[in-house]
């Protein structure tokens, strides 16, 4: 495909196949190299928790980071997360561009609970490619994607690296737009109504160009606990991870039996000593699919924790390919919490 100007204001001639073929992988839940002016995206169809796996299982992660949803504009931006005057502002600035806006998600927002790894937060962006937004305007659904990068691997600012760290079978198509414009991941700006706005990662936006919009000293920097990552949060404070209120407890057979009072979380139909009198008990994946089990593990999570049981006792799938990261996040929840 030939290269076009990033910036270009609509779609050309032969770019609407290059559409075509992308949004009929991604309805189908494959993964597409997408380009944006920032550096190349992994994309999936966000609201599909198993396409959303995909995208961990290929590059390789060994823990489930929050990814960035793409959206065309501030309308789909909304149905998917809560925006105050500031993140209306930041939007109104910087997009289409090189700022993504971490706000609450809404109580409706139809994004798969694995895009934000189970926080109740979600990081939206408004890309400045023109086919990428026309993709997901003539989709209707935002975009999952990570950058385009093996896990450990430099971000891609060229398709053809893309191309060259995936098989096809990975990732079917990758849409070459020519050399990204930044060559810079975005910033992320945590933007929370009652909270300071404050700066995640730094990147192509910059800090005072922040100021410009909000004020002088309105933008705080995130200063990360120390490696801690289990650390308890102050109501108000930034969280990183999500955990249960209940307490999580990882089943061994040493362990006590089920009692009433308990929750189950097993996968592939793994037996637990007494889950028959559990409170409720859900299954990652009755037929051990581990792409499945990721995309259940947050909501399933949620789901237990909101019946407030003693404990959600959790038989973990076992550790090797996505299930590396599942458990992973199982073992970060299941840590001793000081609170
Ligand atoms: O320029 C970019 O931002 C590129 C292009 C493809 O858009 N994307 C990118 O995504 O760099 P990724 O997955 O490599 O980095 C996403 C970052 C992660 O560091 C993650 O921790 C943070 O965004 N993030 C996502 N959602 C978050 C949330 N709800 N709260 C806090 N951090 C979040
Ligand atoms: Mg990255």
């Amino acid at each position: 495909m030939s290269q076009k100007p990033i910036a270009s204001p609509g779609l050309r001639d032969g770019d609407k196949e290059a559409q075509t073929r992308a949004q009929d992988l991604l309805r189908a839940g494959a993964l597409v190299g997408v380009p944006t002016e920032t550096v190349y995206g992994l994309a999936a169809d966000a609201c599909n928790g198993q396409a959303v796996a995909r995208i961990f299982e290929v590059k390789g992660r060994p823990q489930f980071n929050p990814l960035i949803c793409h959206v065309d504009g501030l309308e789909l931006a909304q149905q998917l997360g809560v925006f105050d005057e500031r993140a209306m502002a930041l939007a109104a600035k910087f997009w289409p561009g090189s700022l993504s806006i971490v706000v609450p998600k809404t109580p409706s927002c139809p994004v798969s609970d694995l895009v934000s790894a189970g926080l109740d937060t979600i990081a939206i962006r408004c890309p400045n490619s023109a086919f990428t937004r026309e993709l997901i305007a003539s989709m209707g659904m935002p975009l999952a994607a990570p950058s385009a990068n093996p896990s450990g691997k430099l971000s891609p600012t060229a398709a053809s690296a893309v191309r060259d760290a995936f098989s096809t079978d990975q990732v079917p198509l990758v849409v070459d737009m020519g050399p990204c414009k930044m060559g810079l991941e975005s910033t992320i700006v945590y933007c929370v109504e009652g909270q300071p706005v404050t700066i995640l990662r730094h990147g192509a936006v910059l800090a005072e160009d922040l100021e410009d919009v909000l004020g002088e000293n309105t933008v705080h920097e995130h200063q990360p606990d120390a490696g801690d990552e289990s650390a308890p949060c102050a109501p108000g404070m930034l969280k990183s991870h999500y955990a249960p209120e209940s307490k999580l407890v990882l089943w061994n057979a040493n362990q006590p039996e089920v009692q009433e009072t308990d929750a189950v979380l097993t996968f592939a139909a793994q037996q637990v000593a007494g889950m028959e009198r559990a409170l409720k008990t859900l299954d990652l994946s009755p037929n051990g699919d581990m792409a499945e089990a990721a995309a259940n593990l947050f909501s399933m999570l949620r789901q237990l924790d909101a019946l407030q049981p003693n404990r959600i006792i959790v038989a973990p799938p076992p550790a090797h390919g996505l299930g590396v990261a599942i458990v992973d996040r199982l073992r970060r929840a299941a840590a001793p919490r000081n609170t």
